[in-house]
């Protein structure tokens, strides 16, 4: 494994690069699409695949080992199985996972297995048809259901639901999703809502972690499970007797930054040390005049340097965060 060289002045670890690679999504979430469109990135500002294939190859040099792909909506994007499967023949990459929608899972679930993706993430915030059109604008409920139940039976492990918990959308379903751990071995993540970029949300009062856990108690004791190092912020739990898990992050009401592994990728070549500060180190441009990989390495140690040792959302500010979720990739 290479010496891992990207540890910051707190001395965190960043071995964990999580990379969008489109800004495009076939869903309109409320609480990430605004109502207005947004404009979308031309073709030609979008790192190319052989431009993210490079900047791994270079990440892994200085010591990453986990990459995940997200958006927008990862799937949507044309050549990302054979992106995929390149990705997965990189050595020193002990884990590559992906996090979707769940729209095109159904149908392209083989092409996932044989890029060699093991682990994937699916967002689905309702387990209820009408609400699932409300909130993402289009009916696809079944669909994506169906194609979670597909990838169980082909053997995808662990199967991560996440589900941002909203008050006024979602909020009765709770113990719905948690209960889904008893029948399934998936991991239901329950993500607090982060007020970043534009979106249809109205601010009202914030359904935090600790509302969550009481309401997920009055199915059975949480009992903690131990974390491994390739863990990123989820507090983990499993309800007695289940097969599956629980996990919360509740990036506003339990800041985990001083445990945070990660750098990210934007779908236009912004390398970010931090998801909730709007600080970024251009490699796309410096990559189109010919740079060496000495010098991507160096952009890499720059993002470190400038990882803030905490964020600044809170319970009652929205903090500063301009860019789109659906650019940074979550
Ligand atoms: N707050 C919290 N989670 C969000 N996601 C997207 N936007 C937000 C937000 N504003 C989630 C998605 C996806 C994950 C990558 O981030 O639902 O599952
Ligand atoms: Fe698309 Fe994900 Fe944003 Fe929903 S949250 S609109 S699925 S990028």
């Amino acid at each position: 494994m290479p010496k891992q060289k990207l540890i910051d002045k707190y001395n965190r670890h960043l071995n964990y690069l999580r990379i969008s690679i489109t800004d495009r999504c076939n869903l309109q979430c409320i609480y990430c699409m605004p109502r207005d469109l947004i404009p979308r990135l031309p073709h030609s500002d979008i790192l190319s695949y052989e431009e993210i294939l490079r900047i791994v190859r270079v990440g892994v040099s200085l010591g990453i080992s986990k990459v995940r792909i997200t958006g927008g909506e990862p799937l949507v994007r044309k050549g990302v199985y054979d992106f995929l499967s390149q990705l997965s023949r990189i050595d020193g990459l002990c884990d590559i996972a992906l996090t979707t929608n769940g729209v095109f899972l159904k149908d392209n679930i083989e092409k996932i297995k044989a890029a060699g993706i093991k682990r994937i993430n699916i967002s689905l915030d309702t387990l209820n048809k009408n609400k699932y059109r409300e909130i993402t604008g289009y009916d696809r409920f079944d669909h994506v259901w169906e194609g979670i139940k597909i990838a169980h039976e082909m053997g995808f492990d662990p199967i991560k639901l996440n589900m941002v918990a909203l008050n006024g959308v979602n909020e009765n379903e709770m113990t719905d999703f948690a209960a889904l751990s008893f029948s399934y071995p998936f991991h239901i993540r329950f993500i607090e809502y982060m007020p970043i970029g534009k979106s249809r949300m109205k601010y009202g009062p914030l359904l935090l972690v600790p509302e969550i856990k009481k309401r997920i108690n009055v199915l059975g004791k949480l009992v903690p499970v131990t974390k491994d190092i390739h863990d990123g912020p989820a507090e983990r739990y499993k309800l007695e007797g289940a097969k599956g898990e629980i996990g919360f992050i509740g990036a506003l009401s339990h800041h985990f930054c001083n445990k945070c592994n990660r750098l990210r990728l934007t779908a236009s070549g912004q390398l970010r040390p931090c998801l909730l500060s709007d600080h970024q180190e251009d490699l796309r441009s410096i990559m189109r005049k010919g740079c060496s990989d000495t010098e991507i390495s160096e952009i890499f140690l720059a993002a470190v340097r400038h990882k803030p040792s905490d964020h600044n959302l809170s319970i009652n500010h929205t903090g500063n965060v301009s860019c789109q979720m659906s650019s940074i990739g979550g």
